[in-house]
């Protein structure tokens, strides 16, 4: 099949984090820091990346600010042509490092946030973050960038969205991305807990559609909705190995960010292949790559251009075979798998990431 190039990198350029949020989505074990990449083996990866035709790199975590390298990761990708993005908590965003990282051509930074309130949102983060992220967004506003709200939805703060909302607005945000938990890495260990309710999906939906109008060319809103609920699965990254990459710090290079939970899959590393080799000839970016993979009712169904099959990590999460049709799907003959874990009672306690 006809490969594209990639048009982005998701950098992961550590998982230390300072907080301990309950869905995350990073792997259930974290590539320790004495395993991370080094600086020059970042800006190795940068330029290949660029080379490959990446044009926007997300330096990401964990919590990226914890590298001391950042600047120069960030002057390096931004010197390349690169639209540098900064995902972060915000905790250990200063003055003077945000004012040195945007002289260096950051271009963007997108924020965490857990609720609306510093009460909920410092119990949803296992830390005391809430304070932070008000001054990181009030910095970001200051320095003329654009910010990025992202606030993960479950059970515990759909309660909050409206509050969300105005959070958002008081911090001047540019786009808000509503993402309702994604069951991958730590996450799926909470999903009795964090699965939203149909009562709260339900009042979610008006919340956010009067938002929407109301905003229009203020902020953009970007609602990720809740897809056990729905019949039809999400175009998981539209597409394996289609438009974007991963890389762990571990240097391991991932089609998705949470392909690493897909045991089966041989994945290959930065420290001993070229990343363009990685991106088109290996097996892991091309095990599910156009329609070839796919078996029944997938490989002739009518929608298999619109979602590709679904979401590989999710199949093989859920059914133990990435190769399965993804189980959120109700042509799925696993939907049964889904339809079960909706039917659970709801876990009362959240284990926090550790
Ligand atoms: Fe998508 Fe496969 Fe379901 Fe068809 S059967 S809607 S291609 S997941
Ligand atoms: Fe990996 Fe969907 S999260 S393919």
């Amino acid at each position: 099949m006809d490969v594209k190039p990639p048009l982005g990198l998701l950098a992961e350029l550590t998982h230390r984090c300072p907080l301990h949020c309950p869905y995350c989505s990073n792997p259930v074990e974290l590539v320790s820091r004495a395993a991370e990449l080094s600086t020059a083996d970042w800006l190795s990866v940068l330029s290949q990346a660029r080379e490959l035709g990446v044009l926007q790199v997300h330096m990401s975590g964990g919590e990226p600010l914890a590298r001391p390298d950042l600047p120069e990761l960030v002057a390096h990708a931004s010197s390349l042509g690169c639209y540098v993005n900064l995902v972060t908590s915000g905790l250990g965003l200063t003055a003077p490092r945000l004012d040195d990282l945007v002289s260096r051509g950051l271009a963007h930074v997108q924020l965490s946030a857990q609720g609306a309130t510093r009460e909920r949102s410092d119990l949803l983060a296992g830390a005391r973050a809430f304070d932070h992220k008000l001054a990181a967004a009030a910095l970001v506003k200051s320095s003329g960038l654009p910010l990025s709200l992202n606030v993960v939805l479950h059970r515990r703060n759909h309660d909050q969205l409206a509050g969300i909302i105005e959070l958002a607005e008081r911090m001047g945000a540019d786009r808000l991305e509503l993402a309702n938990t994604q069951y991958y890495g730590w996450a799926l260990r909470n999903r009795a807990a964090l699965m939203p309710t149909p009562e709260q999906l339900a009042a979610a939906e008006p919340v956010v559609r009067a938002a929407v109008s109301r905003l229009r060319g203020t902020m953009e809103i970007v609602y990720v909705v809740a897809d056990y609920y729905e019949p039809y699965p999400k175009p998981c990254m539209y597409g394996w190995g289609a438009r974007q990459l991963t890389i762990a710090p571990d240097g391991t290079v991932l089609p998705c960010p949470a392909a690493s939970a897909i045991s089966t899959l041989r994945l290959s590393s930065v420290r001993d292949t070229p990343l363009a080799e990685i991106w088109y000839r290996s097996e892991s970016f091309n095990a599910y790559r156009g329609e070839d993979w796919m078996s029944e009712p997938c490989r002739t169904c009518d929608r298999r251009e619109l979602d590709f099959g679904g979401c590989r990590c999710q199949a093989f999460l859920l059914t133990g075979d990435a190769s399965a049709t993804d189980p959120v799907c109700s042509r799925s003959p696993q939907r049964s798998l889904v339809d079960l874990a909706l039917s659970r009672p709801p876990a009362a306690d959240l284990v926090m990431r550790r």
